[in-house]
């Protein structure tokens, strides 16, 4: 695989601006969960990186679980509303506090068949925290309770989001070149 600066067009938020922006929401999940319990759900694999700096920036005891959803199909980028649910929790959720932990919201159809999927396990709260929100590509509505960043509709790499699988580990997030995008599935 090349370079990723073969792909990148500009960084659209530096690793400083999100690391600072993550630090607020830990704190701001800190004091909205003091004596509360509770459980961050991660949605992989976009949101490892940016679970692993939330979790390290809220200073209340939580749990950390992990669960995987297909929302694309193979080759597109589109979210097709289909999604299936790949990796279950490997804990009750009946009665706890679940905040789940998204790195990107584009159409909301991932989003919004999660929460339907885990308020059948009766939670006693469900919140979403993402740190991207692609609001000009919503198709359905979602409650984002913490949100990072709104941003445009650009194909965007980095922080978890991954160009073709790869550049998941790179420290912002950038926008891709979009002579490059072709033939990139
Ligand atoms: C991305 C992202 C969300 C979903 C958002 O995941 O992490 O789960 O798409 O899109 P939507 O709002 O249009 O449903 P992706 O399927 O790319 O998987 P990944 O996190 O493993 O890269």
């Amino acid at each position: 695989m090349q370079d990723y600066r073969e792909f990148l067009e500009e960084i659209l938020i530096p690793a400083d601006t999100l690391q600072e922006r993550i630090r607020e929401l830990g704190q701001e999940i800190s004091r909205d969960y003091a004596g509360k319990d509770l459980l961050l759900v991660c949605i992989l694999r976009g949101g490892v990186m940016f679970l692993t700096d939330l979790m390290r920036s809220i200073d209340v005891p939580h749990n950390i679980e992990f669960m995987a959803i297909s929302s694309y199909g193979t080759g597109a980028r589109e979210s097709s509303g289909n999604v299936q649910i790949k990796l279950d929790l490997a804990t009750p959720i009946e009665d706890r506090n679940v905040l789940i932990v998204e790195d990107i919201i584009d159409s909301g159809h991932t989003l919004t068949s999660v929460i339907n999927f885990l308020n059948t396990r009766r939670p006693k709260s469900l919140r979403i925290c993402a740190l991207l929100d692609k609001v000009e590509r919503r198709e359905v509505e979602v409650p984002i309770d913490y949100r990072g960043f709104t941003i445009p509709n650009k194909f965007v790499f980095g922080y978890g989001l991954d160009l073709d699988e790869y550049y998941r580990d790179l420290p912002f997030i950038g926008v891709v070149r979009t002579d490059k995008l072709q033939g990139v599935e």
